[in-house]
């Protein structure tokens, strides 16, 4: 075999072998710290700036850019055009905080909450999505995670989450909706039990406030207290067990 031929063959295979390694080296599946190599990348992830972080692009180092000289913040509107848009500032205590002007949290849910039947069933809903996992659909702490815990959890009927004399602060709406929207934090600072404020909106956390007031009261009151139509209503649609997820058809 002539040399030049020779040569030839050991490049060919010398790239065969690079092209194996290049293409072999990093499949999925295999365990590597380096960035997987994309080769169609499609939508697998989007470059973007995480909220306070650093970047070399702007000369201020900073991801977050400042608002345009000149710009004024603005908090309620009387605008209808505004709607939506009233509450940029959240400069409402009461409303997004649940504190009063004292700094002390409110023992009512504050008047801007519209409290009818639809915010009720707003609540139950999403306290049956929220809290029932943990806290049962009764409120007695009894959920099917709430079983699992360490220690038992905290049962909504207990006094002290109504009664002002007996707990000055944990029987505060405004409370139950601070600890809805922060969680319950350990003196570490820790949580104990998870904020949902990131997905709990401020006017729903007040409905689910709610509800918590009606499961309390319903507990304190007996089916005597109901409209005869709500009487009946609820006789069929009575959870065989107690904790259970009411029957179907239970819930409108
Ligand atoms: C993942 C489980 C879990 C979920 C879900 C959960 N909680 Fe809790 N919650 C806890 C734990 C644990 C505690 C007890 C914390 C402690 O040790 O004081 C607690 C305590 C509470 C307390 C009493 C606080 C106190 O200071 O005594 C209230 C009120 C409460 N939760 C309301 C809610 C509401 C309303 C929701 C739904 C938005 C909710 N929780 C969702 C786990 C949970």
């Amino acid at each position: 075999m002539p040399m030049s031929m020779k040569i030839a063959n050991t490049t060919i295979a010398m790239l065969v072998l690079a092209s194996v390694a290049a293409f072999g080296g990093g499949c999925r599946g295999d365990r590597s710290s380096s960035r997987p190599r994309q080769f169609i990348p499609d939508m697998d992830d989007s470059p973007k700036f995480k909220p306070q972080t650093k970047t070399p692009f702007f000369a201020d180092g900073r991801a977050m850019r400042s608002p345009v000289q000149g710009t004024v913040a603005f908090g309620v509107l009387p605008d209808p055009a505004a709607k939506g848009r009233e509450h940029y500032l959240k400069e409402d205590d009461a409303f997004f905080r649940g504190k009063g002007g004292d700094g002390a949290f409110l023992t009512t849910i504050p008047a801007g909450v519209t409290l009818d039947q639809a915010a009720l069933e707003r609540g139950q809903e999403r306290f049956n999505v929220y809290c029932a996992s943990c806290h049962g659909y009764d409120g007695l702490g009894k959920g099917t995670v709430g079983k699992q815990w360490s220690y038992g959890l905290p049962n909504f009927l207990d006094p002290k989450y109504w009664d002002l004399k007996v707990d000055a602060e944990k029987s505060r709406d405004g409370y139950i909706f601070h600890v809805i929207r922060n969680g319950v934090a350990a003196p570490d600072g820790s949580l104990l039990m998870p904020a949902y404020g990131y997905s709990v909106r401020p006017e729903d956390a007040w409905k689910i406030v709610a509800y918590i007031r009606s499961i309390q009261e319903a507990s304190r009151g007996s089916l005597q207290d109901l409209p005869e139509a709500e009487r009946q209503r609820l006789q069929q649609n009575r959870p065989k067990t107690p904790g259970a997820a009411p029957a179907a058809g239970g819930e409108k």
